[in-house]
């Protein structure tokens, strides 16, 4: 027997393979990362020498810390905990002054854009660059 009854899908179901807002533009200061949470998803946002955003995952590969706890140096982002630095596309590239192990896993990087005054990123699979925000 059907019914009218149609359970509304959970938000992230419908959500996820979108753009979603992150932060707005003046949130994100420079040299300062920035912890935010996008569809129940840990991400730091911070900016690159240049100004523009990168967007990773907010758990470090290594032991999980908040990478949003760690500081900028130029476009790579320093763990608060033992600082390991990885670059704005994840890879580990430095532990304590010396090159990064390429065994240790990256860290996830989001597609992240700025327009409108605002921080978009993007969350899911599907192809970011096909989407509209
Ligand atoms: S937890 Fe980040 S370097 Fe160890």
């Amino acid at each position: 027997m059907q019914t009218d009854f149609e359970p509304a899908l959970p938000t992230a179901a419908v959500a996820i393979g979108q753009w979603h807002i992150a932060a707005q533009s003046h949130q994100l200061e420079p040299h300062k990362p920035l912890g935010v949470s996008v569809m129940s998803e840990p991400v730091v946002l911070y900016r690159k020498k240049d100004g523009a955003p990168v967007a990773l995952e907010d758990r470090c590969p290594h032991r999980w810390a908040l990478l949003s706890g760690g500081r900028v140096d130029g476009d790579n982002i320093v763990c608060p905990y033992h600082g390991f630095k990885f670059c704005p596309r994840g890879h580990l590239i430095e532990i304590s002054g010396k090159s990064g192990s390429p065994s240790m896993d990256s860290a996830r990087v989001y597609a992240v854009i700025e327009r409108d005054s605002l921080i978009w990123v993007w969350v899911g699979d599907g192809d970011p660059t096909s989407a509209a925000i």
